[in-house]
């Protein structure tokens, strides 16, 4: 990439969310720069992508990826803390990633965070989360923090997986009433959302939510429908649901759901009281992908451990 062309850096192309800003941001005729734990990961962009590995031990090369990018869109963070990859050392990695990007002269960053993210909170994710919030305030950089609940979408791991286990099941287990509340987001309505940021020069922060709210249970129920799952709902403890998570990830040779995971969303965190910034309703969605939706499990560790 020559060194007088204007471009993007995202991080994880090739995974979910940063797929989608890619595709987006090339749509729009920008060039792109991945940075990427998986920099050998078959390239879906071809040509039209270069890649840097994140080199999070080894700053001065994170400077240079990022050097000349207007803008980086941050989607790096861990789902739950595995072997070396803990919560805190993605929280030193990403402090070591927004400090190589001042370094680097980069302008602004869109950084996907997750609602109700908060230095306060008991759970690691979220706190973590807020944690690199408030790094990020403090920056050199103009600011965009894009805060989703729970994203759906092709590559999505919860709701593909909770369809798989209802194909599969006779029988599936809800976290306690089921009552609390859920607002999935369409993975491309948060990319369209991050990089419209991307343009603005304010610092923001936002939550990026779809149009739908569901009791949980309820939605379990509606993913039961689509996929013509015959399983009985099960209310059960979340201590002994986590176990039962833990029997079937011994199977799959994952971790299906964590503790940080059944907290969260039983304490309403995965829903937003801000208006909805999406338009993709997953009742729709899951209508029109019912025939793929949970045909294969999607596993986290697959994605990056292997
Ligand atoms: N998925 C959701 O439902 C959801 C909901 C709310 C908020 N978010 C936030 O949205 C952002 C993107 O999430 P996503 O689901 O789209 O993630 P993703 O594409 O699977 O991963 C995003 C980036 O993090 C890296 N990464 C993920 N897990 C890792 C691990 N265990 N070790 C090392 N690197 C790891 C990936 O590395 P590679 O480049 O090597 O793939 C990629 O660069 C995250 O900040 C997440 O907190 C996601």
């Amino acid at each position: 990439m020559g060194s007088n062309e204007e471009f993007h850096v995202v991080t994880g192309a090739f995974g979910y969310t940063g797929k989608y800003i890619t595709q987006r941001l090339l749509s729009l005729g920008k060039k792109v720069r991945t940075i990427t734990g998986h920099p050998n990961r078959l390239n879906p962009f071809g040509g039209k992508v270069s890649i840097s590995p994140f080199n999070f031990d080894n700053p001065g090369e994170l400077v240079k990826s990022l050097r000349g990018a207007t803008t980086l869109y941050n989607t790096y963070w861990v789902r739950f803390s595995y072997k070396q990859v803990t919560f805190d050392k993605a929280v030193e990695n990403t402090k070591t990633l927004i400090k190589a990007a001042e370094e680097a002269g980069v302008r602004r960053i869109v950084h996907v965070s997750i609602t109700h993210a908060s230095e306060s909170s008991p759970f690691p994710y979220f706190r973590g989360k807020g944690t690199l919030e408030k790094t990020i305030c403090q920056s050199d950089m103009s600011y965009a923090i894009i805060r989703p609940t729970v994203l759906f979408g092709h590559e999505d791991i919860l709701i593909n997986n909770i369809a798989w286990l209802l194909r599969r099941f006779p029988l599936f287990a809800v976290l306690g009433s089921g009552n609390y509340q859920i607002q999935p987001v369409f993975v491309e309505d948060v990319a369209e959302l991050a990089v419209k940021a991307g343009q603005y020069e304010e610092n923001m922060t936002m939550d990026a939510v779809g149009p739908e709210i569901y009791a949980f249970h309820d939605m379990v129920q509606l993913i039961a429908e689509k996929v013509h799952s015959k399983a009985r709902i099960l209310y059960l403890r979340p201590e002994l649901a986590l176990f039962f998570s833990r029997l079937v990830g011994y199977l799959v040779n994952d971790v299906i759901l964590t503790r940080d995971e059944v907290y969260g969303l039983m304490s309403n965190l995965l829903v937003s009281g801000n208006p909805p910034t999406g338009k993709t309703r997953l009742s729709d969605w899951l209508s029109d992908n019912a025939e793929r939706i949970g045909i294969i499990y999607a596993s986290e560790l697959g994605r990056h451990y292997t």
